[in-house]
């Protein structure tokens, strides 16, 4: 499939690399592009040769939001009835290999929502994260006002989404946001470095740890252990599992088959 406004790419075959690519708009997050990238993550979480996804942006841009001008003139049975965000957003909570976001410049918005429905973000220096919905007459609509709470706690949240304000890299950081800050010009090395290395495991076994870590956001503490437990208990069924364990006894490099 041929895509216009994403650029895509395998990295050490792989790693599947998507490169939002609108930079005229900074990244803004039209449904065309939104399509594109749903597209996209499904075709690398079908492909067996892939075991982890990298979505990034420019360095001036991750995104700065949903498209303002397309959704200028909606009206709510616009967005109602074509159900804006949930119609492509959501398939990308739907990919079950680790999905990471590589954020350099502004992630703002729906940028800053793409970015949290990652499975972790790391961050160039110059990243800058913000929910200013509020200043156009409007609320986040991608899960902002759910996961950044998870993420960062109220008080900051509350602060993000009321006054629109941004927070630099450091900040997103020891906020929570974000699991590493590295210098722009490593960004993507660290980032393919993280990706190429989760592909080196067992890909049932990194499956089942994104699950249940997911868990934990999506339910009460008691069913999250419970889902975990289970979950821990399957993994004694796999190959990988026999060979993880041998080879640590053993002393050798374990040979995953994902089985
Ligand atoms: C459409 C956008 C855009 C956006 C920037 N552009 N953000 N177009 N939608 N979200 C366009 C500008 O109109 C401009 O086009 C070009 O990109 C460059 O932007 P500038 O403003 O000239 O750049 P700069 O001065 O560097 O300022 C950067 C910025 C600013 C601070 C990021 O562009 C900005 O505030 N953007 C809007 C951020 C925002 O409000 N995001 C939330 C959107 S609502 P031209 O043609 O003039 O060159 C949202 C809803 C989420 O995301 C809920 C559902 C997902």
């Amino acid at each position: 499939m041929s895509y216009e406004l994403i650029q895509v790419r395998t990295e050490g075959g792989k790693v599947g690399v998507v490169t939002l690519n609108r930079p005229k708009q900074l990244n803004a997050l039209n449904n065309e592009l939104m399509d594109e990238l749903g597209a996209a993550l499904k075709a690398f979480d079908a492909d067996p040769t892939i075991g982890c996804m990298v979505i990034t942006g420019s360095e001036k841009a991750f995104a700065a939001g949903a498209d303002i001008g397309a959704m200028a003139t909606y009206s709510f049975s616009d967005v109602y009835k074509g159900d804006y965000i949930t119609r492509n957003w959501e398939l990308i909570r739907q990919v079950r290999k680790p999905v990471i976001a590589a954020v350099s410049g502004f992630a703002l918005g729906g940028g800053c929502e793409l970015a949290m429905m990652c499975d972790f973000i790391i961050a160039a220096d110059n990243a800058r994260f913000g929910q200013p919905e509020i200043k156009l007459g409007i609320i986040p609509g991608a899960g902002g006002t759910q996961r950044l709470p998870r993420a960062v706690g109220k008080a900051k949240a509350m602060d993000l989404a009321l006054t629109g304000r941004m927070m630099d890299a450091t900040e997103a950081e020891r906020a929570g946001l974000v699991s590493r800050v590295v210098a722009l010009d490593k960004l993507m090395d660290e980032t393919l470095a993280a990706a190429l290395m989760i592909c080196e495991f067992s890909q049932v076994a990194v499956m089942a740890a994104k699950e249940s870590v997911n868990r934990a956001f999506e339910g009460g503490l008691a069913d999250g252990i419970m889902f975990e437990r289970r979950m821990f208990h399957a993994l004694f069924a796999t190959e990988d599992q026999k060979e993880g364990m041998d080879a640590f006894v053993n002393k050798r490099k374990a040979v995953f088959k994902n089985q």
